[in-house]
């Protein structure tokens, strides 16, 4: 599953969390391809991919991107947006992840972008995770569960979460819930141990008002660039 695919980059410092992330989003620049659309995720390491990713804007057409924010470094960095309706495959999606297991399921949306992250990683041929070692786990769930839904149905599914044995609070942002970039709240659920993946994103999924579950198992990474003090590992499933 894992083979080391970058020369070391020990030193007598240790590298920070910022430095691995640094790391492993210039080493994600070999997945795209030259004269394509790029699907670009979201978060603090696909900032550091979509940083890396300028130094080759001219050889690639632009990229879909899963967030408002994502959106705006890429047009400010001037490598052109594409909707998502506008194109019909990508080869590659390029995304963080703040869990992912040893077969490539992940829990994402700690940036609140689940929704859309899921939608551009459906239409990609292939998911590229870039993720800190710190983020490789065994059995998702340590990491609080977000999931997005629609406001009316909120009560009820955290609930529903509470009879799995879960924890669920609505994330609020200075105070108040937070809305996501299509106007929903995000649900935060601790307590869970997530063993099979693919049963728990069905079904939840089937829950009304559950508009996505930040499990990703049907949409999961092919390939995981993995920043560790040692290099990047490059894990495949
Ligand atoms: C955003 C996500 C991110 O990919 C995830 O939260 C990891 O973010 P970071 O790279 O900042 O640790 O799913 O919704």
């Amino acid at each position: 599953m894992s083979t080391p695919s970058s020369p070391s980059t020990r030193s007598a410092t240790p590298m920070t969390q910022d430095e691995l992330k640094t790391l492993v989003g210039q080493a994600a620049l070999q997945y795209v391809v030259p004269g394509e659309i790029v699907g670009v995720g979201t978060g603090s390491t696909v900032n550091k991919f979509i940083d890396a990713l300028a130094t080759m804007k001219d050889q690639i057409r632009g990229a879909v991107s899963s967030s408002q924010a994502s959106t705006a470094r890429l047009k400010a960095l001037g490598i052109p947006v594409f909707d998502s309706n506008e194109v019909t495959r990508l080869s590659v999606y390029i995304d963080g992840a703040d869990e992912i297991d040893g077969q490539g399921h992940m829990v994402k949306g700690g940036g609140a972008a689940l929704t859309r992250e899921k939608i551009v990683a459906a239409q990609s041929d292939r998911f590229v995770c870039i993720a800190d070692e710190s983020k490789l786990v065994h059995t998702l769930g340590k990491f609080p569960l977000p999931v997005e839904v629609i406001p009316m149905a909120t009560r009820r599914v955290m609930a529903q979460f509470a009879d799995m044995g879960g924890d669920a609070r609505v994330r609020l942002k200075d105070g108040q819930p937070l809305v996501t970039d299509n106007g929903q709240h995000i649900v935060d659920v601790t307590g869970l141990t997530i063993a099979d993946p693919l049963a728990f994103e069905a079904r939840v999924s089937q829950w009304p008002g559950v508009v996505t579950v930040g499990v990703f198992a049907f949409q999961k990474a092919q390939v995981c660039l993995l920043g560790t003090p040692q290099g990047v590992r490059t894990l495949t499933f």
